[in-house]
């Protein structure tokens, strides 16, 4: 009787989902899209690609935009384009779009400015944290995140002193995770006093990219690992054990705070929670959980850590890929910067064209945040690179494909800042897209680009750089959300210069 039950229910739940198919394929508003048929009838196409196959879609979608066109049905409801003008047509600030639920669920950040799926939820975050990273409060801030570069470099120096090339993608994250703590919630890791670079925190943090597509496919699989209490949770998964510790310290940073506020005012600057804790800077003391700020803790460090020791470890690559590019940076740096021990400002360093072109081109050729960024059309339905998109669709597009777009970008695998300066760089800004545009676009724009700034200033005044052997195979990435580096890690030579002039 039991399995006789048993039976019907696996025998219904198939005819079910054949029936669905089949609608999908034929009567779904979606089937008049191209795309690889098996896509338009179940999204586990998707899942045995990416979690079976071990495949990077971004690179799945050129091939298949190649073969299907600019718009192609990625998922039974889901729509990926190709055409640069549709980016602006998504990611655009007159709209009020919400984020996909289940992509953005998996990062098991629900509560924070990156995981609220709710145009409205979001706003009003990013409103109580906008202060914090406005450029007014950055150009404040200048002063940290020159000492934060500094540290970085004797910790590069020490390694040269010992005859060895420096890690660039760990050395980088490790800035970045020491920068983003501090800026935060003043309390620096101190991940750049590891040997090589290789701070828990850090490894962990690389470790965990590749399980991002696990959390993304298989919920339950997330949820029972976020559910499991830490000591378990590290025996289930010694990779991101590293991960799970920083978890502990910074619930337990917010728990203090949220018990005794007033430790807030040892602080030698603003950090998150004073935002968030602050009853003058939103309506209700009461809307933020603890929750809520452990998660904002963990969405600073991913969203402020990974993506700029990206995009510098793919700019310092092709920099010293380039000696003609290298030594005019090193020429333009050092006549603003005369006395290498006076450096200069932020607002100096912004206004030289090389260093700002070339800190475009960076974010241009980085993958940063490579996957499409999903979002539902309303239900009235829109129109993207021209054509009419029912209500409910979900859509996407790559960064990948704008700043890789033949016809804005001439030769677009080359690095070559030189396209962002002079007559023929007018009207180019639209398509840097590496932060998103509209109304859930970076927070942290400001702060990476004065770290960008500093820090590629700082480097290129101080040291003569050499690549230890590294070939630009070696940058091969896989779409995880953020790229993924496999191969070996960007390894440069840092010989401390006294005096470049
Ligand atoms: C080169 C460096 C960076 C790049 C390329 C970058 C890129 C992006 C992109 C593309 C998004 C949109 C994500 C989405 O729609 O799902 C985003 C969102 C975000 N970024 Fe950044 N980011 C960078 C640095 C930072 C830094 C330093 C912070 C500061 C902690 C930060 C904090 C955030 C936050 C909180 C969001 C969520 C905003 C929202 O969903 O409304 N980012 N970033």
């Amino acid at each position: 009787m039991f399995l006789s039950a048993v039976r019907n229910a696996v025998l219904g739940w198939i005819v079910y989902k054949l029936c669905k198919g089949i609608y999908n394929v034929t009567f779904h508003p979606l089937a008049k899209f191209p795309g690889p048929k098996v896509a338009g009838v179940t999204g586990w196409w998707k899942t045995y690609a990416e979690v079976v196959r071990g495949e990077s879609m971004v690179h799945v979608l050129v091939k298949l935009h190649e073969k299907y066109g600019d718009i192609v049905r990625v998922g039974p409801n889901e729509l990926h384009f190709a055409n640069p003008d549709a980016y602006h047509n998504i990611y655009n600030g007159n709209l009020r779009w919400d984020k996909e639920a289940k992509l953005y669920e998996s990062f098991g950040e629900d509560h924070s400015s990156f995981g609220l799926i709710k145009y409205a939820d979001s706003k009003q975050r990013k409103e109580v944290l906008q202060p914090l990273f406005s450029k007014r409060a950055i150009l404040d801030l200048q002063s940290l995140v020159r000492e934060k570069v500094d540290h970085l470099v004797q910790a590069l120096s020490k390694n040269q002193a010992l005859g060895k090339s420096s890690d660039m993608l760990f050395a980088f994250r490790c800035f970045t995770v020491d920068m983003i703590t501090e800026f935060c919630f003043a309390k620096s890791v101190d991940a750049m006093d590891a040997p090589d670079f290789a701070a828990p925190i850090v490894v962990a943090m690389d470790n965990s990219l590749p399980t991002f597509h696990l959390f993304h496919h298989l919920p339950w699989f997330r949820k029972t690992i976020f559910s499991l209490p830490p000591w378990l949770a590290i025996k289930a998964s010694p990779e991101t054990a590293g991960l799970t510790h920083l978890q502990v310290i910074l619930a337990k940073q917010v728990e203090d705070v949220s018990t005794n506020p007033s430790i807030l005012e040892a602080s030698p600057h603003p950090t998150i929670y004073h935002q968030l804790l602050d009853p003058h800077v939103h309506n209700s003391s009461s809307i933020f959980s603890k929750l809520a700020l452990l998660e904002e803790a963990l969405t600073m460090l991913f969203a402020g850590g990974v993506t700029v020791g990206d995009t510098s470890m793919t700019g310092f690559f092709h920099i010293l890929d380039q000696p003609k590019i290298y030594s005019a940076l090193c020429e333009e740096i050092s006549q603003a910067w005369p006395d290498i021990n006076n450096p200069p400002s932020l607002e100096v360093l912004e206004a030289l064209p090389l260093l700002t072109a070339t800190i475009k081109e960076s974010l241009r050729i980085s993958p940063g945040a490579c996957s499409p960024l999903l979002r539902i059309v309303p239900h009235l339905g829109a129109k993207i690179g021209g054509n009419f998109i029912p209500g409910g669709t979900i859509v996407g597009m790559s960064a990948f494909f704008v700043h890789q777009a033949p016809s804005i970008f001439e030769n677009p695998e080359k690095f070559n800042p030189y396209r962002w300066i002079g007559e023929k760089s007018s009207g180019l800004e639209k398509w840097l897209v590496a932060f998103s545009k509209g109304p859930r676009s970076c927070l942290g724009m400001n702060l990476a680009w004065c770290e960008l700034y500093i820090l590629y200033a700082t480097l290129l005044r101080k040291f003569d750089m050499r690549l230890d052997g590294t070939k630009e195979e070696d940058l091969e990435w896989r779409d995880c959300f953020t790229p993924f580096y496999p191969g070996r890690h960007l390894r440069v030579f840092c010989e401390k210069a006294v005096d470049k002039r």
